[in-house]
């Protein structure tokens, strides 16, 4: 199996991770306290700094991201840290509050990390998942270099009309199938060339002798822009696949961090 991200080194951050876990469920274990395992005794309060901690390294990955290469573990290996420390507090924060959780504003933190390790989770098979359909990662074209292929096809028809008759510029229009260079016209329009073969010839056959080389070039033209069409269609929706899920994993992130420090806060001011 390739590494990545998730395997990285071995499983160095999974081991880790569940390593310190079961360290921490240890002391969970051994600790009696006599109003019960809540957040505010003295171990309830150390879990609690230590997931705070784990959550400003997880917020951390945004500032690294956006970093020049200057550190000595690369990027890999820090998302690798982030994916298994973000699925650790799943289970540190409950032990943090002895698996007491309610309506209050305390427990909001709690719901919305879940929410963004759920995010997390679905980012991270979106990344394992839809890397082997981006052509360009296949030797194909980028979507600057579909987007210049297509212009140019666009452009070739266009020439070929010129000094054309009726019936030549008339069965152009009917084949070719107009660009619209939007996001959301690319990823929810099919196109689709009619060109079925009868048709063609029917067409062709119509137009005056000098003119058939010129139809059979339009008609491969007109396939070519289909097929760029089609790829850019392709790359575009897999890159929307690949970033959609941040939308929603940042935003909770942020609301978690908000969240914390209204946690926090109330609790020492109520304290
Ligand atoms: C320095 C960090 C933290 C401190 C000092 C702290 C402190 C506390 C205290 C004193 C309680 C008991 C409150 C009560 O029972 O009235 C508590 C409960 C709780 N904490 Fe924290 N906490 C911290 C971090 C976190 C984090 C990171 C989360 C989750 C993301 C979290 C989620 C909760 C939850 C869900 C409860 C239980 C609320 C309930 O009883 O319904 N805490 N915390
Ligand atoms: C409390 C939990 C978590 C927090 C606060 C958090 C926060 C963040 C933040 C701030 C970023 C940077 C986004 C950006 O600036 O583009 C990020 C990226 C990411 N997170 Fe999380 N995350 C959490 C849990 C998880 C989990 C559990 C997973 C996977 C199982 C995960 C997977 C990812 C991935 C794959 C990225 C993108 C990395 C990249 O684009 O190279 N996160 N997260």
């Amino acid at each position: 199996m390739k590494e990545n991200f998730i395997s990285y080194k071995g499983f160095r951050w999974f081991w880790f991770n569940l390593f310190f876990v079961v360290i921490l469920l240890t002391f969970y274990f051994f600790d009696d306290p006599l109003a019960g395992r809540r957040g505010d005794t003295p171990l309830g309060y150390a879990f609690g700094a230590i997931a705070t901690v784990g959550i400003v390294v997880l917020m951390w990955l945004g500032r690294r991201k956006r970093a020049y290469a200057n550190s000595r573990t690369p990027l890999v290996g820090w998302v690798s840290a982030h994916v298994w420390l973000g699925l650790s507090l799943l289970l540190i924060v409950p032990l943090h509050c002895g698996f007491q959780f309610g309506f209050n504003v305390h427990s909001i933190a709690y719901y919305l990390m879940v929410a963004t390790v759920f995010t997390g989770v679905w980012g991270a098979y979106n990344y394992i998942q839809y890397p082997s359909q981006i052509i360009s990662h296949r030797g194909g074209q980028s979507v600057a270099n579909i987007l210049e292929s297509l212009r140019e096809a666009t452009k070739s028809l266009h020439d070929l009309e010129v000094g054309r008759s009726d019936g030549f510029i008339n069965m152009v229009n009917l084949i070719d199938i107009p660009f619209n260079p939007g996001f959301l016209r690319i990823l929810c329009t099919s196109p689709h060339a009619d060109l079925e073969g009868d048709k063609i010839t029917h067409f062709i056959s119509g137009l005056p002798t000098e003119e058939h080389d010129p139809a059979i070039k339009a008609v491969g033209l007109v396939r070519n822009k289909e097929k760029l069409m089609l790829s850019l269609k392709q790359e575009v929706g897999v890159s929307f696949l690949m970033k959609i899920w941040l939308y929603f994993h940042i935003p909770l992130a942020i609301g978690l961090v908000f969240s914390l420090v209204v946690h926090v806060y109330s609790v020492f001011y109520f304290w």
